[in-house]
Formats: C-alpha cells, sequence, structure tokens
C-alpha cells in the first residue's frame, strides 16, 4: 500500500509539472489546466489512502460543500476579476496551512504529555514556518483583494508601514528562534502572539504597495502559500503536499521575476518602491504640455479607409482594451480585414495589462486563433512591414522612451516597436498616461495619428464605416 501511495504522489507530481508545462501557450494551456486537475484528484486519493482517516463523513461534506462553492465561483468571475479570485485562493490556502500546522502543534503537545512524541528540530522549525507563512499569506492576499478590487486606495503612510515590516521581522526571528531552539512544545502564548504579529506583517507588506502592482503581488503571495503548504506537508509527513508546495512556490517565484523583469523593475522596487506614477511625479499640465499642438486627431471613418487599403495589419491590445472590454470588436474588425485579404496579427506584450497573459485571455475569450497572437520578440522586426499598427488602450508597452530615455522610470523595459510601422494609429480616450504615469513620444511621431474614444466604441464605429466603403 505504501508503495501505491508513493506511485499515486509521483504520478501527481508528474501531472502537475506537464500541467504547468501546458500552461506556457495558450494553444495547450486548457489540456495543462485538465492535467493538473487530474493530477490533484490523484494527490487527494493518495491523501486519503496515506493516513488514518477515522471519519469520512466530514471528509465527504467539505468535498462537497468546497466543490459547489469552487464551481459556483469559477462559473460566475468575469475574466478581468480573475486576479482577485487567484488572490483570494491563496489567502485562504495560506490561512489552511496555518490551521493544519496550528492542529498538528495541539495535537502533538498531548502526544507529548502521554510520552509519545518528542518535539525534532526540523518538525518545530516546519510547524512555525507553516504557521508563519501561512498567517502573512492570509492577511496579505486580503489586502491585495481590496485593493484589486478598488476598496482600499494606495496609502501615503509608506514610512509607517515600512517601520511596521522591520518591527514585525525583528519580534519573529527572536520569537521564532525561541520556539524552534528552546521550548516548542509549552510556546502557546507565544505562537498566539507570533501569529497575530505575522498577521499583521502580511498586511503591512502589501498596505504601501501601488494598487497596480498587485498582480505581482499575488503572484508572490502564491509562491508563499506554496511554501506553507510545502512546510505544512514536512509537519504532516506527506509527500504530496510537499511536492506540489514546491512546485506552487517555485513557479510562484518563477513568474514574479519574469514579471518584475518585463517591466525592468526590482521586486524591491515593487515591493518598497511605492506608487510608479507617484514616482514619476509629472503634473497633468507638464504632461497637457508635452503634446500640445503636436497630436494629429483622425476619426474612425480616416481609420476604416486607411485599412481599406492595408495589406498588413497588426493590432496591439493594451489595458485600455481590458477596461473598454473591446476584445469582441478588435475580432470582428480582424475578421473583415481578413475576409478582404489582409494580414492580420496581433502583437503581444508580456505585461500589457495588469496581469500576466491578460491579452492572451481577453483575445482567447473573443476567440482569436492562437497562431495570430504574436509575441514581442516574433512580432518587431515584422512593424517595418506593416501598413497599419492599430494601438488599442496600450500606452507604456508601446513607449519608445523605454529604449531611449535613461531618465525614464520604464528605461531598459522591452517595447514592442510599433513607431516602426508605415502608420500608426493610436485608440484610447485623451491623453492619460498609462500605469507609468509618463507621456509617450509615439503618440507625436510623424507617423501617428489618434482617434479619441473608448475602444469599443471607436471600432464598432470603424467596423461600420468600414461596411459603408
Ligand atoms: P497602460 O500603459 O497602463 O495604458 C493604458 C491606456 O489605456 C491608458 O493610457 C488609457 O488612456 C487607456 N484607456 C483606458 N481605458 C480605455 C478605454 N476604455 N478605451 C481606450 N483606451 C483606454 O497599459 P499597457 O500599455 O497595457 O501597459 C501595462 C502597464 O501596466 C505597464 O506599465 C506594465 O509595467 C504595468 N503592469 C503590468 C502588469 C502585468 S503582469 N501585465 C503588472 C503590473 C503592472 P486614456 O485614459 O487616455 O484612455
Amino acid at each position: 500500500m505504501e508503495i501505491l501511495i508513493n506511485l499515486g504522489y509521483l504520478a501527481a507530481a508528474v501531472l502537475f509539472i506537464f500541467g504547468i508545462k501546458g500552461m506556457t501557450t495558450p494553444k495547450t494551456a486548457v489540456r495543462g489546466n485538465q492535467l493538473s486537475a487530474i493530477g490533484m484528484l490523484v494527490a487527494v486519493v493518495a491523501a486519503l489512502l496515506d493516513h488514518n482517516v477515522v471519519r469520512f463523513e466530514f471528509i465527504i461534506i467539505g468535498v462537497l460543500v468546497g466543490g459547489a462553492i469552487g464551481a459556483l465561483i469559477a462559473k460566475k468571475v468575469a475574466m478581468t476579476d480573475m486576479p482577485e479570485m487567484v488572490a483570494s485562493l491563496n489567502g485562504i490556502g495560506g490561512g489552511a496551512s496555518l490551521l493544519v500546522a496550528a492542529a498538528n502543534y495541539l495535537e502533538s503537545q498531548k502526544l507529548a504529555d502521554m510520552g509519545q512524541f518528542t518535539a525534532s528540530y526540523d518538525w518545530s522549525l516546519a510547524v512555525i514556518l507553516s504557521i508563519l507563512i501561512g498567517a502573512v499569506t492570509l492577511t496579505g492576499s486580503f489586502v491585495a483583494v481590496g485593493k484589486l478590487k478598488g476598496k482600499i486606495g494606495d496609502s501615503s503612510k509608506v514610512m509607517l508601514f515600512k517601520a511596521i515590516v522591520k518591527l514585525c521581522f525583528l519580534i519573529l526571528i527572536g520569537g521564532a528562534a525561541y520556539f524552534a531552539i528552546v521550548d516548542p512544545l509549552h510556546s502557546d502564548m507565544l505562537v498566539a502572539g507570533l501569529i497575530v504579529v505575522c498577521l499583521i506583517l502580511g498586511v503591512s507588506l502589501v498596505m504601501p504597495i501601488g494598487g497596480a502592482d498587485m498582480p505581482v503581488v499575488v503572484s508572490l503571495l502564491n509562491s508563499y502559500s506554496g511554501l506553507a503548504g510545502a512546510a505544512a506537508g514536512f509537519v504532516l509527513g506527506n509527500n504530496g503536499l510537499i511536492i506540489t508546495g514546491s512546485l506552487v512556490g517555485a513557479s510562484g517565484i518563477i513568474l514574479t521575476t519574469i514579471m518584475c523583469k518585463a517591466m525592468n523593475r526590482s521586486l524591491t522596487n515593487v515591493l518598497f518602491g511605492g506608487s510608479m506614477a507617484a514616482a514619476a511625479g509629472i503634473t497633468k499640465s507638464e504632461n497637457d504640455a508635452f503634446y500640445e499642438g503636436k497630436v494629429k486627431f483622425s476619426s474612425a471613418d480616416e481609420l476604416a479607409m486607411l485599412l481599406d487599403g492595408a495589406q498588413k495589419v497588426v493590432f496591439v491590445p493594451g489595458y485600455g482594451l481590458a477596461v473598454a472590454q473591446a476584445q469582441h470588436a478588435t475580432r470582428e474588425l480582424a475578421s473583415m480585414l481578413e475576409a478582404k485579404g489582409c494580414d492580420v496579427k496581433y502583437a503581444i506584450h508580456p505585461v500589457a495589462g495588469r496581469m500576466p497573459g491578460h491579452m492572451n485571455v481577453l483575445l482567447a475569450e473573443a476567440e482569436v486563433p492562437y497562431d495570430q497572437l504574436v509575441e514581442m520578440d516574433t512580432i518587431n522586426p515584422e512593424f517595418s512591414q506593416t501598413d497599419v499598427a492599430i494601438v488599442l488602450g496600450a500606452n507604456d508597452v508601446v513607449n519608445p522612451a523605454a529604449s531611449k530615455d535613461p531618465a525614464s522610470p520604464i528605461f531598459g523595459m522591452p517595447i514592442l516597436d510599433v513607431h516602426n510601422a508605415k502608420t500608426v494609429v493610436v485608440v484610447k480616450r485623451g491623453l492619460s498616461p498609462g500605469f507609468a504615469g509618463i507621456p509617450n513620444e509615439l503618440f507625436i511621431r510623424d507617423n501617428s495619428l489618434m482617434v479619441s474614444g473608448d475602444a469599443k466604441k471607436v471600432l464598432q464605429e470603424t467596423i461600420s464605416a468600414l461596411k459603408d466603403l
């Protein structure tokens, strides 16, 4: 039986790894998700066989209630609310690790009193890490949800939160060392106190971070929830949980690094640098002065005429496309152009939008064929042969300052070279900056035109105008 159980954990781990691999491209993402789900089922069955389950009725009730709530939420959640859902699940995962380790701690105390348990260093370390990381993940994730929902605004008390974070770390180092080394089995009050400190730490770590950076924070907290789970696996002696937790911990930190790299920012800058737009410090009047009299405004009718004669068109989606929910209108316009024999592609920047894969997910929702979604490095050389590049609610990811201006906060961030296209048409509501809070020289270039308005509305007008031509 033991061999069978361990083979089950191994099979689950292999399925998770293939599942994660599958999720690296949109084409195989659904299959990757299915493989991971099967892996989780195998892991749950192995865990049930692994431990002496005394009463199955609680487990069955848990599976039914938890499964029903999970299915309902997953069905109902809007694509744009996905980061909130992931953050909530991370928080719940961290909370679960905290409870599992705390329950094991109390149970072990009883066994020790009966002379059936002695605390080893690795057990003590696993218990305290699981409890502490779980507590940080719990509150940190729910602050992230509040920020993503716009219920918690950006805080101006960055220095205060930094001081609280430092104080919490000081208390934790001393407290955790006492617990693990001096007296692990008679430290109830200490453990309760450390949990409170970690709950405060979770809040204080996330509060000073700008709302727009929450996807990076969610990814980091995802990694924390994995580490808490892996530590809980050591507490319970469960190989499946150790493997799963380690995979989540590692993939979360890799994703966090990829996101930071694609924004050309360090993790320290994201965590402790405050809001990026506030750091840029550009006022509205300075922004308006940058563009004054230099932007060539156009219209949906003119855009339709341009597109009518184009052989190659590249759509460049950004955060504004998601705000406008313009993915279906984009697809409709693209299909019309294809029907006219035009070569159509979509240029995907790794951090366009506000979460990893944001643009892929949006465009997949509108059933854009995967082979038309082209990654930045592949599409960049193609812009010089592109007749019209249509920038839909994107700003920072097409800002040439990233490669030209060393003083720019986004200097070094790789961008989509849309400025090399014969004509660039920028569709956005006005001249507001993007996430980085800086003006964009692209909008005043000779080959640029701007069509003001909500992306969906402008696209719908362009579709009507194209039909009338
Ligand atoms: P942004 O630079 O944020 O620009 C979005 C633009 O969309 C704004 O300038 C806005 O201008 C326009 N917009 C808003 N609503 C619109 C609507 N309804 N219709 C048309 N346009 C609309 O977006 P981006 O180019 O996608 O760049 C993403 C930024 O987010 C980068 O700086 C990136 O570093 C950051 N970021 C990304 C991630 C991930 S993982 N994707 C995570 C954290 C941060 P108007 O208000 O004038 O319309």
